[in-house]
């Protein structure tokens, strides 16, 4: 296939770049590195540097290379900063979707797998969450997520252009080889920030919130190891090469851990005693969040392969160890 991958030199897109190459596709990346990395991205891979919300970087994109799908990882994903900058969000997310769906329109492009995120279910109501569960997001960017997902709902009724929207879970993990892994700036997220402590770069970590209702008190998470999202962005891709019509995905192992027990199991991976310090819930954080993946498995053949905390932390801590300043832009 030919694909077109959209922040290609972003944390889960650069893996992406990388399954998809190793499964002999041909890869272009677009991308505008205000958070990627050019490092991030394979060498094998074609590259453009440019803004997705810029409609004549989209027309040399598409008039340039011939592509049978685009993989559209393009966005801004702070919680936090959603909520104090919502604009900011609103701009990106939804501005950068609306001219992508026109361009692709514009040039008969007419499949698109892109991230969605657990973030559009808000407070879930039960779990596993099902696909089918309410959409009541708690943020401005789970918001911005759910008005790209209709957005794209009705893009397909009216041009045909067919869609694969994956709701992910917590990415997280590093490629086996450690040569690419997260790099944010801010880090905000549990596992990376746990593992700065045996770094050397932050003297504990932070428990937000004790009182929640779990078994000790602390947020449960599902977490899913990022090449097995990868894998998952090549089944839907083939899925809908195959004639398969517009459908959204949980993408999780359907198994929570606590912050806790994140912690515990970052303690055992790296040999090191990392100091945690309890302190107070961080707004807008659901108490549980884990996925009903079964829609994923039947309907696209996913099954994830790193299923296990302490093997997703370990290859985590593999890429933090080579690489203790990221990438180095
Ligand atoms: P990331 O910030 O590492 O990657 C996003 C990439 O898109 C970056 O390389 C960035 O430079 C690029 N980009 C952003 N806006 C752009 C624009 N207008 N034009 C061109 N390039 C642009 O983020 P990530 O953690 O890899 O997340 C990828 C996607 O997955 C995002 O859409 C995010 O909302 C979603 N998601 C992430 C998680 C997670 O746990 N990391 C969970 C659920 C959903
Ligand atoms: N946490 C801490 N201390 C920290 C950082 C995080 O206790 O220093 C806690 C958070 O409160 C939360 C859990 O660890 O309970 C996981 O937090 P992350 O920031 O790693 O991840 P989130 O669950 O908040 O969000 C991530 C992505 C979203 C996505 C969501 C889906 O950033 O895009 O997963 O589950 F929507």
């Amino acid at each position: 296939m030919n694909i077109l991958v959209l922040g290609g030199a972003g944390y889960i897109g650069s893996h992406t770049v990388k399954e998809l190459i190793k499964a002999g596709n041909s890869v272009v990346v677009a991308d505008s590195l205000t958070t990627g990395h050019r490092k991030a991205v394979d060498s094998r891979a074609k590259y453009y540097e440019g803004d997705i919300r810029d409609g004549a970087f989209l027309d040399k994109d598409f008039t340039e290379e011939k592509i049978d799908v685009v993989m559209h990882f393009c966005a801004y994903s702070l919680v936090g900063e959603s909520v104090t900058n919502p604009l900011k969000y609103y701009n990106n997310n939804i501005g950068g979707a609306i001219t992508l769906l026109e361009k692709m329109q514009e040039h008969g492009i007419k499949k698109i797998v892109f991230s969605s995120t657990a973030a559009t279910y808000g407070e879930p109501e039960r779990v596993p969450i099902v696909e089918t569960d309410p959409t009541v997001p708690t943020n401005p960017y789970g918001e911005t997520k759910l008005a790209m997902e209709k957005m794209f709902k009705w893009a397909s009724e009216a041009y045909g252009i067919e869609y694969v929207s994956l709701r992910y879970f917590n990415a997280c993990g590093a490629d086996e080889t450690a040569s690419i892994g997260e790099d944010h700036g801010p880090e905000t997220h549990l596992i990376p920030l746990i593992l700065q402590v045996p770094l050397g770069k932050r003297e504990f970590i932070s428990i937000f919130g004790t009182d929640y209702a779990t078994h000790d008190g602390t947020c449960i998470r599902d977490y899913i190891h990022v090449t097995d999202l990868a894998q998952a962005h090549i089944l839907a891709a083939d899925y809908l090469m195959h004639g398969g019509k517009s459908d959204i995905f949980n993408l999780g192992n359907g198994v929570g851990f606590s912050v806790k027990e994140v912690i515990e199991t970052a303690r055992k991976v790296t040999g090191h005693a990392i100091p945690a310090k309890e302190s107070e819930r961080r707004a807008g954080d659901p108490a549980q969040l884990i996925a009903s993946s079964e829609k994923a498995k039947k309907i696209l053949g996913w099954k994830p392969e790193h299923d296990s905390l302490e093997e997703i932390i370990a290859s985590a801590w593999a890429w933090h160890k080579n690489n203790p300043d990221g990438f180095e832009d």
